[in-house]
């Protein structure tokens, strides 16, 4: 058993790496994941948390008996406060008002003291919980603030542990590494190791939008921040842990392309992880499809879905703040596995046929669509409706030529489109055609989108 002798402070890290295995099967790309919630406080801060206060201990700058303060948005806090139950520190912690109230009590849990300021103020408004943070720091005696934002020490901590371990996992063996943007700490240490080992790496950071942050990597310029309500990515200022240089291109997601993303990472993979992960999840998946060529992308997944149970994982919370959307990020692919469709090709015809071939198909397969094609081109569709409708009204008669009863009012859509394509087709009254491969595989029609909607509950 001695090699059990030791501390939750040790077993911080060597955190697995998984492959998704649905969330992003519409893009040929492979995306992994590194669950970092799989830390035993719930996420990848704890990293930079012992490496800050130990880099601090050997300076001189944390005495024992110390406090340790910080200005953070939940996770570090954990991070810090594990550390101080551990090694006897106190704790003080301010947040802004928009942080989940399970991380809050998560924090007052540890006997930490925490201090909620409001989120609508700039940065620097003596009220901001950058500005709170550091004057506890000048007040409050033999303290020590952490300051995850301008102490380099966060960036160096994942030099030190994040970098190493991932290439270590993977031997290298990935073309893009992922993750969320905050403080800057992850993807400029992380990246910045990375880089030393795989010059060819691709480091690409995830943003928020309303941040300040992504705007400034693509423009140069400033631009004004904006409210948002994802929680540890974006930022309205650029703390020093931001090395723009590290990173190759940024990423913008919004916060309900995140949330619904971090439900689906639950509910279809199993992987019960925070707005942050689905955030990073939705950025790998946009910028896999603008790759031209498939790629392996490693993506961190920061934290605990724990510290979210009353607004991501809340329907209720989901709903009432408009974030609710059955069918976002749902893709054809997705519809069509659910309903055990698109396995074969569809039937179809040349325009070289009669009315009366056609009729013959429509009863023999037992269809009631078949598109048409002209020397390869494909020309429309016929369908039974439209052509008992013409032959009763005398407009058609069996032995024209098949071309006079096409109805070109259709849509083709990719298997890879999102659902929200095929829906606003078929509310327009058009035949959605599927293609796979320049292939078309399937045709939707108004009560497929319904059973796969009742199917997933929606
Ligand atoms: C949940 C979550 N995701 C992402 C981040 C961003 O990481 P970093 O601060 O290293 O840029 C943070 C940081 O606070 C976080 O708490």
């Amino acid at each position: 058993m001695k090699k059990f002798d030791r501390s939750v402070i040790d077993v911080i890290g060597n955190t697995p790496i998984i492959k998704l295995q649905k969330v992003a099967s519409h893009v040929e790309s492979e995306i992994y994941v590194k669950l970092e919630y799989m830390n035993p406080g719930g996420s990848i801060k704890e990293r930079i948390a012992v490496y800050i206060l130990e880099q601090a201990i050997k300076r001189g700058d944390l005495k024992p008996g110390g406090t340790i303060i910080e200005g953070t948005s939940g996770n570090t806090g954990v991070g810090l406060a594990m550390y101080a139950a551990v090694h006897g520190y106190k704790t003080i912690f301010v947040l802004p008002d928009k942080q989940s109230i399970e991380k809050i009590n998560n924090l007052r849990a540890f006997g930490a003291k925490v201090i909620v300021t409001p989120t609508n103020v700039a940065a620097d408004d003596p009220r901001s919980y950058y500005s709170v943070a550091q004057r506890l720091a000048e007040t409050t005696p033999n303290s020590f603030y952490a300051n995850q934002y301008y102490n380099l020490d966060n960036k160096m901590a994942h030099y030190h542990s994040t970098g190493p371990e991932i290439f270590e996992q993977t031997n290298g063996e990935f073309d893009v590494f992922m993750c969320g943007v905050g403080t800057g700490g992850t993807i400029s240490g992380t990246g910045m190791y990375l880089k030393e080992k795989m010059p060819n790496v691709k480091i690409v950071g995830v943003d928020i939008e309303g941040s300040i942050l992504l705007p400034f990597f693509k423009t140069g310029k400033v631009v004004e921040a904006k409210s948002y309500v994802l929680e540890g990515i974006g930022e309205d200022i650029f703390p020093d842990n931001v090395d723009f240089s590290v990173m190759d291109d940024m990423v913008e997601v919004n916060d309900k392309e995140s949330f619904i993303m971090t439900r689906q990472l639950l509910t279809r993979e199993g992987i019960y992880t925070g707005g942050s992960s689905g955030a990073a999840v939705v950025a790998a998946i946009r910028y896999a499809q603008q790759l031209k060529e498939p790629k392996k992308i490693l993506v961190i997944l920061n934290d605990s879905g724990n510290r979210y149970t009353g607004k991501i994982f809340n329907d209720e919370w989901m709903r009432n703040n408009g974030y609710w959307d059955n069918t976002l990020n749902v893709t054809i692919s997705d519809v069509l596995s659910t309903l055990g469709k698109g396995n074969d090709d569809v039937i179809s015809m040349s325009d070289e046929n009669t009315v009366s071939d056609a009729v013959k198909i429509l009863k023999q397969e037992n269809i009631s669509q078949i598109p048409i094609y002209s020397k390869g081109n494909l020309l429309g569709i016929v369908n039974e409706k439209n052509v008992l409708r013409s032959l009763f009204e005398g407009k058609i008669s069996l032995g024209d030529n098949i071309s006079i009863a096409v109805d070109r009012n259709f849509e083709l859509v990719n298997i890879n489109d999102l659902l929200d394509k095929v829906a606003s087709n078929l509310i327009q009254r058009k035949t959605v055609l599927v293609e796979k491969d320049d292939k078309i595989i399937e045709i939707l029609t108004d009560i497929d989108i319904l059973n796969f909607m009742s199917n997933r509950n929606f």
